[in-house]
């Protein structure tokens, strides 16, 4: 044998003739969104070329698999291919060179830019393939991330490493929100990711929202609706892997993804189109399964590195709470800020629902102090709308109960709390400091109601509904 192989040597062409055999396939069938070829037998998740007759070059990843066959997904259209054209798998490792000259660029889903500011360097190669973290490795979180909003810095503390969706129905606005961290918050570099929204929107956040001062720490992921779905699931995968790359480097990264419903809707085209069965609202099963495997990529490091604190918005259409990818959500996420309708209609922005909003982490990060006064801040909400028909109709007379009493007083400065301009940032320590000036006297009050009780909570003592001044023909409501 290797007398015969000493043999062939001779034959074996020199230098510029050498080259390595690579194996191809070939396109069979194009249904909708899938491919199918035969003639490759190569593993899911590999990354493809499609070479049409012409010429014309199409990446797709190869998403499943029957007998011989392959599926796989383009990542652009697939206008031009055509019956046989060549399958060509790509290397292991894809990627994107990657440092500081990323932040302030807009790029795609495949690490391309689509800001037309040429093309993106860095000293570093970027693996799209994340690296796990063991759970039991990552830091607690234990600090605070300042995030320039007052109501979520003072009432909804955010901790570094923290995961949090912003619940919303359309127009409510998520964006806006999103923009207005962006540029007021002190992480070290935000990254943000814009998928499956509307083209127009992409630009108009980059513009408008975002401005070139949120840009110059900002790096921006953007896929619109009209990319193909396993565009829009690269993008937010990269804006993930980007999170995590800066993390790496120790950086505290804000990252901030519109929208994960998007992003479940996209994995939901992809399974349908490849024969995965319909479970819940027309939600194949994976995409329950794809949902944590993003966001579990996010929170803290090990010891010593940075952390990526991140907002995911979920739609919840017809501002219904209760839909499927919403209600995943909130099982996998550690919080959530609600956006409501009525405080937008109100005009009160940002229109955020502090009564059904939560995080799950301030008490681990906060002050006692800070934590009553958050406590007390949504007693007083709460009271004031389980009333607010019977004060709206003037069927509630002054002095029939003390917390209402209260409540009513307090409820101007309480909204005046929650309402911030859209240019106006507040740190976090001046959101704890206006927290307390404005409790303060609902603090003492309540003090003064419960000494007067002996001892017992006003709130728990007795809920004010109960006695309205009419003698209770009113059910009071919302
Ligand atoms: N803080 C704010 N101050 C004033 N107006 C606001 C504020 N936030 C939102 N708005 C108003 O609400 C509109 C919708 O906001 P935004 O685009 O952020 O909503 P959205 O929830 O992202 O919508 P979509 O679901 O369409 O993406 C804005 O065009 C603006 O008129
Ligand atoms: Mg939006």
């Amino acid at each position: 044998m290797t007398k015969l192989l000493d043999q062939l040597e001779q034959y074996r062409p020199l230098g510029k003739f050498e080259f390595t055999p690579q194996a191809q396939g070939r396109l069979t069938r194009l249904v909708g969104m899938t491919l199918e070829a035969v003639g490759l037998n190569i593993s899911v998740g590999h990354q493809c070329e499609v070479i049409g007759l012409d010429g014309r070059r199409v990446e797709a990843e190869v998403v499943g698999f029957a007998h011989e066959k392959i599926y796989l997904m383009p990542i652009q259209h697939v206008e031009g291919l055509r019956p046989g054209a060549i399958v060509r798998p790509l290397g292991e490792h894809n990627g994107m060179r990657i440092g500081p000259d990323l932040l302030g660029r807009v790029i795609n889903g495949l690490g391309q830019p689509l800001d037309g500011k040429g093309s993106i360097g860095g000293e570093d190669f970027l693996d799209f393939t994340p690296e796990l973290i063991n759970p039991l490795n990552r830091n607690p979180i234990s600090e605070p991330l300042d995030v320039g909003i007052r109501a979520i810095n003072a009432l909804l503390t955010v901790g570094r490493g923290q995961r949090l969706g912003l619940f919303a129905g359309s127009g409510v606005g998520k964006s806006m929100l999103l923009g207005m961290m962006t540029r007021f918050t002190t992480a070290d570099i935000v990254v943000v990711g814009l998928v499956g929204e509307r083209g127009r929107e992409v630009k108009e956040f980059i513009d408008h929202i975002l401005g070139e001062e949120g840009l110059r720490r900002a790096v921006v992921v953007a896929s619109p609706a009209d990319d193909a779905p396993l565009m829009r699931l690269r993008a937010s995968q990269l804006a993930t892997r980007v999170a995590e790359y800066y993390r790496d480097c120790g950086k505290n990264v804000l990252l901030l993804m519109d929208s994960l419903t998007r992003y479940a809707q996209a994995q939901r085209e992809i399974s349908l189109a490849i024969g995965e069965p319909p479970a819940t609202k027309g939600y194949p099963p994976s995409v329950f399964a794809k949902l944590p495997q993003l966001v579990e990529r996010a929170g803290n490091a090990e010891a010593g590195a940075g952390s990526i604190t991140a907002f995911y918005t979920v739609l919840t259409e017809g501002d219904d709470l209760q839909d499927p990818i919403a209600d995943a959500a909130r099982a996998i996420l550690d919080g959530h800020v609600v956006l409501s309708r009525r405080l937008a209609e109100e005009g009160i922005y940002p229109a955020i629902d502090i009564e059904a909003s939560i995080s799950r982490a301030m008490p681990n990060i906060v002050d006692d102090t800070h934590l009553k006064c958050m406590q007390r801040f949504k007693q007083l909400l709460s009271v004031y709308q389980q009333n607010k028909d019977l004060i709206s109709i003037g069927a509630y007379t002054q002095g029939a109960d003390r917390e209402t009493d209260i409540a009513i007083e307090r409820q101007p400065h309480l909204r005046q709390f929650v309402t911030q301009g859209l240019k106006d940032s507040v740190p976090f320590a001046a959101s704890r400091q206006q927290l307390d000036q404005v409790m303060m006297p609902a603090m003492n009050a309540g003090k003064a109601a419960a000494a007067a009780n002996g001892g017992v909570n006003p709130q728990q003592a007795k809920p004010a509904v109960n006695k309205p001044a009419n003698g209770g023909a009113l059910a009071a409501g919302r």
